[in-house]
């Protein structure tokens, strides 16, 4: 039976996830590929740590170098994560003319075009599914599948640990930093948990999920990013009142030759799936034009879930070997030089339904105030609440009808000056609509 060898460069959570996965099912790969997947090297900096796998069999290393110029490796898994020194280590794999399956999202986000270059210049492969949505298999079925569809519309859960902090403060009245704690002990954050909270982590996978949906190369800091970091317990409770629920959306939407591109708290039906997907779950949903909506859910976190989609990728791979074939599919899904770049919206003139809370002193004619003020915007009132006075400041929250942004950001900066109001007001974004 033909052997494949692999490399491993990265023997953090994921890698052991991996060195478990080909231990306990690499007969069950055998039969399935008509390969054997054998793990000869592991580099990382740290290789005395105990991950709890059995490393029998396997080299350890610190020098990234026995797995880069071992000619007898023809597939490199990084999961070392971050920028340097994955992107290094990643052109130099390509280079020496092995394939490299990665779970690096931001790696990809900020230098995809690059390695993808450099893999098409040396005819070797650049898999990633696990780097959107852990363990679930969209990318492959954007890709595969689902390529006859023109996509209108790309949203999901895409960050575990956010999902988990929102999902507990939302069940459990939970404590932010409490609840990131456990995030981090649980191996899903990562490593520098601010790319998660502050919306980082949704960007960079928003920014492969638009790249394969739309053909198009997307410059991160055209994303706009909003984490969870200012998402209250007030606004987790006035959601619930008014029957919805707060998620960290990547929204990605084609609209008329512009995309939108945005990452923020989004508050959607509670009666909607997505409002159900709990804990380190994700989701994904894709309107096709000819499939209509598809909607994928799974761990989007976690050592095995993402070694599943790591190894699905190394299969994808063996079975191209074993065909003598190789860069079937490129690794946007679009042939290279069709993938061009679209114009991202600006935020300023997104359409959406809102949620503000107004913090304001509790006297006759506010209300008329802010309502004037919104209506001098163009800005139409769906729904408001007024709670119950135990202080002279209240929280007035209103709902709105669809409003474009500029508008919104217009009304409350005029709001916020006046004297009746006590604090700058927030505001979340409603997703009700989808198709
Ligand atoms: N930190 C990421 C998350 C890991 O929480 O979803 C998976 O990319």
């Amino acid at each position: 039976m033909k052997q494949i060898k692999i490399g491993l460069l990265g023997f953090g959570t994921i890698g052991a996830g991996v060195v478990k996965l080909l231990k306990e099912n690499s007969s069950l790969i055998s039969e399935k590929t008509g390969a054997q997947l054998s793990l000869k090297t592991i580099a990382d900096l740290d290789i005395t740590t105990d991950r709890g796998v059995s490393t029998d069999g396997i080299k350890l290393t610190t020098n990234a170098d026995e797995v880069l110029s071992d000619p007898e490796i023809s597939v490199v898994i990084e999961l070392i994560g971050g920028y340097e020194p994955a992107r290094t280590f990643a052109l130099k794999a390509i280079a020496n003319g092995k394939h490299v399956v990665t779970a690096n999202k931001a790696l990809l986000a900020v230098h995809g075009q690059e390695i993808y270059a450099a893999a098409k210049a040396s005819g070797v492969e650049v898999l990633f599914e696990a780097a959107v949505g852990g363990g679930i298999p969209v990318l492959s079925a954007i890709k595969g599948n689902m390529a006859a569809n023109r996509f209108s519309t790309v949203l999901g859960i895409v960050n575990g640990t956010c999902n988990y902090i929102l999902t507990r403060m939302t069940q459990e009245g939970a404590d932010f930093t409490e609840v990131l704690k456990s995030a981090q002990e649980f191996g899903y954050a990562e490593a520098d948990p601010t790319f998660d909270i502050e919306g980082v982590d949704t960007a960079h996978k928003l920014c492969l999920l638009l790249s394969l949906c739309f053909g198009t190369k997307v410059d991160l800091k055209d994303i706009y990013c909003e984490g969870i970091t200012s998402v209250s317990a007030e606004d987790v409770d006035f959601a619930k009142s008014f029957g919805y629920r707060i998620k960290l959306l990547a929204i990605g939407k084609m609209d008329d030759g512009q995309i939108e591109a945005r990452v923020h708290p989004t508050m959607i039906p509670s009666d909607y799936p997505l409002a159900d997907v709990h804990g380190v779950f994700n989701a994904i949903r894709l309107t096709g034009d000819f499939v209509g909506p598809v909607m994928f859910y799974g761990r989007g976190a976690g050592m095995d879930a993402t070694a599943s989609a790591v190894i699905g990728d190394v299969v994808d791979l063996c079975r191209n070997m074993g065909a003598g074939i190789s860069r079937r599919c490129a690794p946007l899904g679009y042939v290279d030089e069709k993938v061009g770049t679209l114009a991202i919206k600006p935020m300023g003139e997104i359409v959406s339904k809102y949620y503000i809370r107004f913090q304001a002193f509790d006297r006759p004619g506010v209300l008329a105030r802010i309502a004037g003020s919104l209506g001098a915007h163009g800005i139409s009132i769906a729904s408001m609440v007024q709670s119950a006075r135990s202080t002279d400041i209240v929280p007035i929250v209103i709902m709105t009808h669809e409003a474009r942004e500029e508008d919104i950001r217009t009304a409350l900066g005029e709001i916020d000056a006046f004297d009746v109001i006590r604090a700058k007001s927030t505001f979340i974004r409603i997703e009700d609509n989808l198709e």
